[in-house]
């Protein structure tokens, strides 16, 4: 596809619902990365197939010509199976901080690769920077190094890692063609098959608080990703998640580093300690070790204390300060004001989930914009869960803010935010679905 006149017709033939051919989807790949093809050009395309749909085929080719326009991690000489999890983004989803310690504690390999917070979803990389002194980037060479070392590392991906990924997905974020099933499978697929794990877990969120809300979208892009790991050699399965309220209790970057580590020692926090028990142990199924008492070997690494140890090697490797794992208070951001809302008497029927991390986002622990410096100190602690009863007196929302007025602002959209009703309201099953995993 030299020819740049060529595009539109594309275009036109993704718009009037017909399909492309995998030779199509690679030189569109390749002529955009070489600027032949311009912004407004794969923003029609995206555009026409965000709401025609694209095919398996397409999302496949796609996914190829992604992994092919950058370098690949090479995790072959390390022994051990190695694993790699990925969450398609939640609210308090903090789970890659407890997951990949405890499968390390076990014997597992974790390379995770991750990302920055996106829209009203937080990022590893953003969390993990809470902590004093710790460095997210690393060389791939450095990845495979401490991998081999202790386990685990957490690491940004690279620029040369899959390099259309992130000139399309900056794309995608200003012309609202995230949510397609096709394109975010072939985005994080692309990722998780550069990255070189050979067993691949993906946490597929549904709910008001995903990017994909509906159940029957979610458990198709649970299926594509399954399919299309499998298809490259890489045994993968997925959970598909609920999102409509935040997983743990807290929404922000220092506030979910302390959530994990208490998890790590024991406590629950919501969803999160739950999930992560339960992402570990299919990870665990996935890999062959211990697959018929996974949940026993998970609940030992936690119990034993082993899964902590794996979190502090990882804070040392990583340049971070240790003693967060032990007293994570001591050395995390706090934010200098603190306010709490106390709903009125009545149920929580449900949360608008979105909006509770656009709300974290906007005291500063999200981006309002690509390059945004983040306030690591500020979030939300969300106190209480769907189902429960409120009296009236107890707090709901704790707001952590670096400014009163920043505080006053997010204390007057919480009454819209948490739904209050008057009858029994029923707490959403955690795990909707299970593709490709034996069942739970
Ligand atoms: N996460 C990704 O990496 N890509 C998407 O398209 C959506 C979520």
């Amino acid at each position: 596809m030299s020819e740049l006149r060529e595009i539109p017709v594309l275009i036109a033939r993704k718009r009037d619902g017909g399909e492309l051919t995998g030779d199509e989807v690679r030189a569109l790949i390749a002529a955009y990365l070489a600027d032949d093809v311009d912004d407004a050009q794969m923003a029609a395309l995206l555009m026409a197939g965000v709401i025609r749909g694209f095919t398996d085929a397409e999302a496949i080719a796609l996914t190829e010509a992604l992994v092919a326009s950058g370098d690949t991690v090479d995790l072959s000489g390390l022994a051990g199976p190695t694993v790699d999890k990925h969450s398609t983004g939640g609210v308090a989803d903090t789970t890659t901080l407890v997951v990949g310690p405890i499968l390390a504690a076990l014997g597992a390999q974790v390379a995770k690769l991750s990302g920055r917070g996106l829209g009203h979803t937080g990022g590893t990389l953003d969390k993990l920077e809470a902590i004093p002194g710790f460095r997210v980037d690393r060389t791939t060479g450095e990845v495979a190094e401490q991998v081999g070392r202790i386990g685990l590392a957490v690491a940004a991906a690279t620029a040369d890692l899959v390099p259309a990924d992130k000139r399309l997905y900056a794309l995608r974020d200003v012309t609202a063609t995230v949510a397609s099933p096709a394109l975010i499978a072939s985005s994080v697929m692309s990722k998780k098959l550069a990255g070189g794990a050979r067993h691949i877990l993906l946490d597929v969120k549904t709910g008001a608080g995903a990017f994909l809300p509906r159940r029957q979208d979610a458990v198709a892009l649970a299926e594509l990703c399954v399919a299309i790991g499998t298809a490259h050699g890489r045994s993968t399965g997925a959970l598909v998640t609920d999102m409509s309220e935040p997983l743990g209790d807290a929404v922000g970057n220092a506030l979910e580093v302390a959530a994990a580590v208490d998890v790590l020692r024991g406590r629950e926090r919501g969803n999160l300690g739950v999930l992560s028990r339960q992402l570990a142990s299919a990870a665990l199924q996935l890999t062959g070790v211990a697959p018929a008492d996974a949940d026993g070997r998970v609940a030992e690494a936690l119990d034993s204390g082993a899964a902590l140890e794996r979190f502090r090697q990882l804070v040392v490797a990583q340049g971070g300060d240790p003693a967060v794992a032990d007293e994570p208070w001591a050395v995390l951001p706090v934010a200098p004001v603190r306010r709490e809302w106390c709903a009125p008497a009545g149920t929580v029927t449900g949360f608008a989930c979105q909006r509770l991390g656009e709300l974290a986002a906007r005291l500063g622990a999200g981006r309002q914009r690509q390059g945004d410096a983040l306030d690591l100190a500020v979030g939300l602690e969300v106190l209480v869960r769907t189902g429960q009863v409120c009296d009236g007196s107890q707090p709901t929302v704790r707001v952590h803010a670096r400014r009163e007025q920043d505080a006053e602002q997010v204390l007057a959209e919480l009454p819209e935010v948490v739904h209050l009703g008057e009858g029994p309201a029923d707490p959403p099953p955690l795990v909707q679905a299970r593709v490709g995993l034996p069942a739970g």
